[in-house]
């Protein structure tokens, strides 16, 4: 961890995104999502991926979900052109940063890769810009220790699916500045999200939480108290979840439970938070939940209905 100089204090004060220069860094799940939210609220938004195509399809993305929401009659046809005027894309980090206030971070849930990211957003980017990571797991502290300017590194984590989902989980790496906390907050606010303000230790508040209450439903299977339909049942219409935590488990992907699981355990170094063996058997064997085909429940035929995966039927 470097030591926070006057002005590296000094320049984070500043913390502005007057303008409404955004960019994006990672256009898949959550960065198309990130992109869609801001440029509908009229910020200008570089889009940035590793190839032309991972844009297009974002783009195509883009498009469907505003379309939903012009049926929905939330969103004009001029809202929607307007939306899509306002992204645009690029495959070189060089070519998008420039000029831009705030970068956000939404590349693969990967440590060395953010690390590498961040360091190229630092060198690229005018140095008032406030760096942001929508990372799921990995520490801000660690993230921000790549860069030369701790104090203007932040956690943005939008939930998914970002057009629909009203938190953004705001984390203070050890070095971010209050003024970049409070300039973050009021952005949120003004793309129509409520932000919620937490520190920065292993799975912030949201998986803290969430990942224990699945590894603690897989458990219940793994020691067969309950079938897969009982536990998600006693969780939906028990708790009033709108999902079973096994539903969600395969809706998250269960490579991706793991891994916060073990960030966890790693972080905390507390047998609390050891993923159960059923889930590290599931994901050695490839059954990841619906990106795979199989998890607790079969994708075969879609999403729309729940049907138990086989070996999960009780005879
Ligand atoms: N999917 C979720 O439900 C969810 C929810 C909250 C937070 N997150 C976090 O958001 C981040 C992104 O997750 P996702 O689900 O969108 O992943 P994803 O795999 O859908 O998308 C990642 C994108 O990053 C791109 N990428 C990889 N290296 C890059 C580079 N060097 N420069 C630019 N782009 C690069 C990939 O090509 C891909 O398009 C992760 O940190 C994840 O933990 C995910």
């Amino acid at each position: 961890m470097e030591n926070i100089s006057e002005t590296q204090i000094k320049s984070s004060s500043s913390a502005k995104i007057s303008k409404g220069l955004i960019a994006v860094i990672g256009s898949g799940t959550m960065g198309n999502g990130i992109a869609h939210v801001f440029a509908q609220k009229n910020y200008k938004v570089n889009l940035v991926d590793i190839s032309e195509e991972a844009l297009k399809k974002a783009l195509i993305t883009i498009n469907k979900n505003l379309d939903r929401q012009v049926a929905k009659a939330t969103l004009t046809e001029e809202g929607k052109k307007s939306a899509l005027a306002n992204i645009f894309t690029f495959t070189k980090m060089e070519d998008a940063l420039q000029d831009r206030e705030l970068i956000i971070e939404a590349a693969t849930e990967n440590i060395d890769l953010k690390l590498k990211i961040f360091r190229q957003m630092d060198e690229l980017s005018p140095a008032g810009a406030v760096l942001a990571t929508n990372t799921s797991s990995i520490s801000i502290t660690k993230i921000a220790a790549a860069t030369k300017r701790p104090a203007q590194v932040i956690g943005m984590h939008f939930m998914n699916p970002v057009p629909m989902m009203k938190l953004v989980e705001i984390i203070n790496g050890y070095a971010t500045h209050a003024d970049v906390t409070k300039a973050i907050m009021e952005l949120s606010v003004k793309l129509d999200k409520i932000p919620v303000e937490v520190n920065d230790y292993p799975g912030f508040i949201a998986n803290r939480i969430l990942m224990p209450m699945i590894n603690e439903a897989i458990y219940s299977l793994y020691e067969n108290v309950a079938g897969v339909y009982e536990i998600d049942t006693v969780m939906k219409l028990g708790m009033a979840h709108p999902m079973g935590p096994l539903q969600l488990a395969d809706f998250i992907g269960l490579d991706v439970c793991l891994s916060i699981l073990n960030v966890l355990h790693d972080g905390f170094g507390n047998p609390k938070y050891a993923p159960c063996p059923l889930l590290v058997n599931m994901v050695t064997a490839g059954k990841l939940g619906i990106k795979s085909g199989e998890g607790f429940y079969s994708y075969q035929h879609g999403t729309k209905d729940l049907i138990l995966a086989e070996r999960f039927v009780r005879k």
